[in-house]
Parts: C-alpha cells; structure tokens; sequence
C-alpha cells in the first residue's frame, strides 16, 4: 500500500508539474490554411468575447479542426466571481485576469486573435464588421465566417434610471474596479480637510450599494471587512464615521437563495452595520444623493459619496441590433437559442451562449456560460465530422460507399446530444470570513453558511480559475492579506 501511494502520489506530482510547465511554455501550433489535406475546406469559426463563455469553448476546442478567429475589445479573460474583491485590494486586479492571447497560444492549432469590438452582424451573409479599439482611428474590418459564436456578454441595467451612468459606478469590468478604488481614496481624503459632524464630511463618507443581488452583496461584503480591518487601522478616525448601505427595492436581499440562507446574510449584515434598505426602489440619482421610492410610497433622499449600481444585466447594441434582424428573435430579454445552443432563425451557422441570451431555467451566471463553452467544443468536433462525411459523399462517384456515407451521415445527424445544465449551486461571500451555499446533488438541495462555508467558497473560486498562474496569484494574494492586509493606495 506504501508503495502504492507513494508512486500515486509521484504521478500526480509529474502531472501537474508538466501542466505547469506547458501552460508556461506553449506547444507549437498547426498553423491555420484553408483546406484540409483531403481537399475540403477548413471551415472559419468566428467566437465572439472573451468571458466566461468563449474562452471555455476556446479552451475546450480542437482547434485544429477549424481557423478560429476570437473577436473581443476585451484582451483578457476576466475572473467575475472575485471582482468584488480587487477594488479593496483583497485580491490584486492582475491576479484574476488572463490574457487573450495566452489561451489561445495554448490551443493545439493557431488561432487568430481581433482585440476589437463586433459592430455589425450579418447573418444573412455570414459577415461581421469588427472596429479595432487599439488605434483611435482604425477603420472597420469585413470578416467571413462558415460558424458563428456570440458570446458578448450583457452590460450593466439602469432601467432608464437619470442621473446612473453619469455618477454611479458599476461593478463588471477591471476599469470598474479602478474606479471605484480612486473613489473610495479620494472619499476619503476630501473627507479628511473637513471639520467633524460636518453635513459634506458625512455624504463624503456614506457609501452606496443599489441591488441587492450578489454582486451588490458581495461588494458590500468587501466594503465592510476593508473599511473595519483595515481602514480601522490607518485612518481609525474616519473609518468610524464611513456607512455602507445597500439599498435593495425587493423585500429581502439574495432572491435566488434559499430563504434560511437569506436571512442567515440579513442578520450578518445587521451585525457587521451594513444598513439595509429594502422595499426600495431608487428612482433618481444625481452627484450627490439617491431619491428612492421607500415602502408605502416613501420619498427618501440618501446622500453618497460612492455609489455603486448593481442591478443586474441588459442586453448589448450588438446583440439588440442582431435580434431586431431575425424574425424568431421576439423577446427583448436576449437572444432566443434551442436546445443545441443554435441562434433561433440561424439555427445553421450562428449559436449564442452565456448572458447574451434568454432561455428559460439557464440565469445569467458562470457556471450556466461555463458549460454551455464546453458544450459547444464538442458540438464543434461533431459538425466537422457532419462536414467531413458530407465533403466525402459530394466527392464519391462508387455508389457502394455512397450508401454507407448516408447511413453515416443520418446516424451522426441523429447523434447530437442536447445542452443539458447541471446546476451545482450558488455562493455568497458575505463579510468577516463568512459565507453562504445553496448546493444541489442530483435531486438533492443542501445549504450551508459560516466560516466553513467561506473555506469552502475560496476552495471552490480556487478551483474554477482557468489557469493556474491565476490560481496561484489568487492564493498568494489572500496569503498577503492574512499577513500584511489590504493596500490601501490608488
Ligand atoms: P462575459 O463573461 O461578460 O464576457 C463577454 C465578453 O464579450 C467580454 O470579453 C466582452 O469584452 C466581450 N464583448 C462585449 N461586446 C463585444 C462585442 N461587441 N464584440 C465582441 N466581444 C464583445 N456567476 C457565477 O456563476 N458565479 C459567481 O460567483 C459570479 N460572480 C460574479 C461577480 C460579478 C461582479 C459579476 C459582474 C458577475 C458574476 N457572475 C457570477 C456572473 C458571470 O460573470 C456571468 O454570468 C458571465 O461572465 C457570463 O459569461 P459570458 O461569457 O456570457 O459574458
Ligand atoms: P441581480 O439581477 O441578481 O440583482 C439585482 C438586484 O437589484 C435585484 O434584487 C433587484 O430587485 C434590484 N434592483 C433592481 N432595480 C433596482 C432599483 N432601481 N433600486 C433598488 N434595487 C433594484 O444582479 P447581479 O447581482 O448584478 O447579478 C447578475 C447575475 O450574475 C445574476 O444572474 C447572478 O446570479 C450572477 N452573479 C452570481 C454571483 C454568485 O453566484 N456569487 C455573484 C454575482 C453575480
């Protein structure tokens, strides 16, 4: 049994140091062409974005089979589920991002990379129209494709809301995260020079969390621990006068969890002082104060002096621009897809996946974009199989092996398996080392919340990382922090 072990245990040291070792040095790619070498055409695969849901579908392709081209403004993979953590400096914005071009140097057959925006999809045509972001005065680019992926993505919701893109912060992006880390500083500094119990010193020091979804909660969360474990330290003084309020228009926080789970995070955060305001819907917002609805029909000014927005998803230009082209496209949620993933109305050459498009029981979450990649990589490897016996048969004049093509050819037609989602749970950080989970197993729910829970929940964001550069910044940065704290600079 010693023995056993010990070579188990030698293997799976070889193994990860090998995965090490060729994440950091690349193999050498098949370079693209256009034909295969029985004479058929290598097929042009256009995967729009770079997020959760096209860089696993990148990560999971042969991209061998196909020239894959990846289109996206964004030149890196960007790690949400810790992005609430970066602008406090718990974890550094470098460690949960991942360049572009290092996943697709990866891949085991070259891959074309466009750091540009998709302006214009025709799926009539099969063209897109790319503008290029790194040059002020690039011109737009016509690219043909045989298959397309749309993977771009939603934007931040304000409903309409005036006054919220001009004053408010949202939380999607790494620049979103800079923002309000220069926020947070300048709050603070401007609060400083005033005089104490000042009306400006207390808005200065009032900061604002609207949604009261995870992405509010878990900000808020992060707030709280920076601002009592380690403003506390180097400006006790004004971190005693700092508020975090999160305002939420429903009656509870985390409406997708389960009820105990939701009221185990109300009465933490009732605990730590995170001030909830629910049953309120802000409806106004300018430089200085949110106007709220308040329940039974409440007006309420709440002075900020950070405000951060985070009231769930809408839909991109782009991908309002596509549906308003393709009649099946109806709903304004997101763009309709079946069960294969096909964009309805384009079932042949365009699929969507991630939080660009609506379909009902798959939210908008990582974990949904995540396995709908995988799926699709291996949706992929059956279509150019589909492709290879089609090009046989229009090549093949013995009518033997004709027959035996179009059996292959119906059997494999009737092979494709449907997007099944497996849903393995939900997490919340919820401050001072705390967490929550909503698990499924099969049939079976399970919940759990505390300190455990928060091991478990850095366990499971350690897991999820795409490489292991990230995973390895991740810890070294919570080891950082356990041992220095946070950095408290721009
Ligand atoms: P995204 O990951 O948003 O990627 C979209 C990509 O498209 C980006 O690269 C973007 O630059 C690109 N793009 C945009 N416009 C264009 C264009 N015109 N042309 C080409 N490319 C374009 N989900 C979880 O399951 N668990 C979590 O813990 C979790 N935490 C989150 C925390 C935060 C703060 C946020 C904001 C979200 C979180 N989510 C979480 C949700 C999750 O991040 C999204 O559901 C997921 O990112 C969706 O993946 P996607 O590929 O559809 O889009
Ligand atoms: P969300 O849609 O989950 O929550 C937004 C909240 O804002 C809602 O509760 C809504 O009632 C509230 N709201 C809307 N308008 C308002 C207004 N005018 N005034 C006050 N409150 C208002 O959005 P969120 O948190 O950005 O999440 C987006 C997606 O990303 C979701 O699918 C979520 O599940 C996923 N996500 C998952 C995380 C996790 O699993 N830990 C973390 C972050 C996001």
């Amino acid at each position: 049994t010693l023995w056993t072990t010990a070579i188990v245990a030698a293997l799976g040291v070889s193994f990860i140091s090998y995965s090490i070792y060729r994440e950091a040095n690349p193999k050498k790619q098949i370079p693209q062409s256009s034909t295969f070498p029985n004479g058929s055409k290598r097929k042009t695969l256009i995967i729009l974005g770079s997020g959760w849901g096209s860089i696993t579908l990148l990560k999971s392709l042969d991209t061998t089979l196909y020239n894959v081209i990846v289109v996206s403004p964004r030149n890196h993979f960007l790690f949400t589920p810790l992005l609430p953590s970066t602008p406090v400096g718990t974890v550094e914005m470098k460690s949960i991002i991942e360049p572009v071009r290092s996943v697709a140097r990866r891949c085991p057959g070259e891959v074309h990379y466009y750091e540009a925006e998709a302006s214009d999809i025709d799926p009539v045509n099969k063209k897109i129209t790319v503008l290029p972001v790194s040059s002020p005065n690039s011109t737009a680019i016509e690219l043909d494709y045989d298959y397309l992926v749309v993977g771009v993505g939603a934007q931040s919701n304000t409903f309409g809301i005036p006054g919220v893109y001009e004053n408010a912060s949202f939380l999607k992006e790494i620049s979103d995260a800079q923002e309000i880390r220069q926020k947070i500083m300048a709050s603070i500094e401007n609060a400083i020079s005033l005089p104490q119990g000042s009306e400006e010193r207390k808005r200065l020091l009032s900061y604002v969390v609207v949604g009261g979804g995870p992405t509010g909660v878990e900000f808020a969360a992060e707030l709280k621990d920076y601002i009592d474990e380690d403003l506390n330290k180097w400006v006790p003084g004004i971190s005693k006068e700092i508020t975090v309020t999160l305002v939420e228009a429903l009656p509870n926080i985390l409406n997708m969890f389960d009820k105990s789970l939701v009221q185990y995070a109300e009465e933490l955060f009732r605990k730590e002082k995170v001030e909830l305001q629910l049953k309120s819907m802000v409806q106004k917002v300018d430089s200085t104060k949110v106007t709220m609805k308040c329940d039974n029909n409440e007006i309420k000014e709440l002075p900020y002096g950070l405000l951060v927005w985070a009231t769930g998803n809408g839909q991109r230009q782009v991908t309002k621009d596509l549906m308003a082209k393709v009649d099946k496209q109806d709903s304004r949620r997101g763009l309709l897809i079946n069960e294969k993933l096909q964009l309805l109305g384009h079932e042949d050459s365009i699929f969507a996946i991630g939080d660009c498009t609506f379909h009902p029981g798959l939210v908008p979450t990582a974990e949904v974009a995540h396995q709908e990649g995988e799926y699709l990589a291996d949706q992929f490897k059956h279509l150019y199989k589909l492709d290879q016996v089609k090009y046989e048969i229009s090549t093949t004049k013995d009518s033997s092996k004709l027959t035996s093509l179009n059996n292959k050819l119906t059997k494999l037609e009737n092979s494709a398996d449907d997007f099944k989602f497996v849903h393995r749970g939900a997490l919340a950080y919820l401050g001072r080392e705390k967490a929550i989970a909503d698990l499924s197993f099969g049939n079976s729910k399970y919940t759990s919340s505390g300190s455990f829970t928060f091991l478990f929940w850095r366990f499971a964001y350690l897991s999820m990382c795409i490489s292991f550069r990230n995973r390895y910044l991740i810890f070294m940065d919570w080891v950082k922090m356990n041992i220095l704290g946070r950095n408290s600079s721009v």
